[in-house]
């Protein structure tokens, strides 16, 4: 059988060379941002048991990895707070001398013009019952009283320094809220990065270590449903005609589909975060020597990527930024 088969696909992937030459995909550092904790009091990192590698930070190792993703060419570093106390109407994300509001001001002084200040903007980390609102005299969340809280969150943060806000909290009008207190606060260039797209999902449960959560209970009230992918479309399109300059889906791995609907149906750059979860079970399976760790992260990115995110939140950005320089 002379001449059969003709057409061969695999001469594309024949050798290393070719295939880089065709790859549809690319990685780069810039398009990577690192989601970082900061303790408020600590004197040596607190390892996260639940994410090996990750810490909760000082200040000062919290700065050094400013300092390293600088190097690394990162596009930028997420910040979160774990304050020592916390009471039911979160005051600590409003103090100036709060963890998180003292963390932008040390990043912003380490990432200089190239790396860019990102600041979580929710209160679950500094409310004692760990939602991420205020609640009412029925114990519940209650939207529009949270708001007027992120709105001063956000000039809070904007005076700190930072450069990105990102609400995160899935109460409905936040983005509007926020971008018209930083406008008129004269903060008309501070960036929101929406959390538009976030679904009540069992892959954050390393995070609510990460941060101490005090949660009991679900946030199933605010955060979607993980059976609705229309519901998506509307968080997207609400948040973009609020303000919202970047939009994120969050998780990433079990949404990539939406992901990729969120990428085709808007023109603003879409980032995806690669949850605790999700770094937390490669991480165990490679603990275990199940899964070739290094090759297990670069295909989760790339799958991200490839679904169609632009940027992408992932706890292994700098390791990958490290990775991608060696080849
Ligand atoms: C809310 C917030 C959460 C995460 C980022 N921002 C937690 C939640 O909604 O419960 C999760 C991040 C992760 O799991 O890596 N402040």
């Amino acid at each position: 059988m002379s001449g059969f088969p003709g057409v061969r696909p695999r001469r594309l992937r024949s050798s290393a060379a070719v295939r880089r030459l065709v790859a549809e995909t690319t990685i780069e550092p810039r398009q990577l941002i690192l989601p970082m904790f900061i303790r408020e009091g600590a004197r040596e990192p607190i390892a996260i048991s639940s994410m090996p590698g990750v810490y909760q930070h000082t200040r000062d190792t919290a700065r050094k990895a400013v300092a390293e993703a600088v190097q690394l060419g990162l596009g930028g570093v997420m910040l979160f707070g774990v304050p020592v106390e916390k009471d039911p109407q979160g005051s600590g994300a409003l103090d100036p001398d709060g963890i998180l509001n003292v963390a932008i001001r040390d990043a912003v002084s380490e990432a200089g013009d190239d790396l860019l200040v990102m600041s979580d903007l929710c209160l679950d980390e500094f409310t004692s019952h760990g939602h991420c609102g205020v609640l009412d005299s029925a114990g519940r969340v209650d939207n529009d009283a949270t708001l007027e809280i992120y709105a001063e969150m956000g000039v809070a943060q904007a005076s700190a320094g930072a450069h990105v806000v990102g609400p995160s909290g899935m109460m409905d009008g936040q983005v509007g809220a926020v971008r018209t207190a930083l406008d008129a606060a004269g903060f008309t260039d501070t960036v929101i990065l929406a959390y538009a797209v976030k679904y009540a999902s069992a892959f954050f449960g390393p995070f609510r270590e990460a941060v101490d959560s005090s949660l009991q209970g679900d946030r199933k009230t605010y955060q979607q449903d993980p059976a609705n992918a229309r519901d998506a479309i509307r968080e997207v399109d609400l948040d973009v005609a609020e303000g919202a300059d970047l939009v994120m889906v969050k998780p990433a791995l079990a949404y990539l589909d939406i992901i990729r609907q969120v990428r085709d149906h808007v023109t603003v750059p879409v980032a995806a975060y690669n949850i605790s979860g999700e770094y937390a079970m490669v991480e165990a399976a490679a603990a275990n020597g199940w899964i070739d760790r290094e090759a297990a992260i670069m295909e989760t990115l790339n799958s991200i990527r490839r679904a169609g995110a632009d940027t992408i939140l992932t706890y292994w950005a700098s390791e990958a930024a490290q990775l991608l320089s060696r080849r």
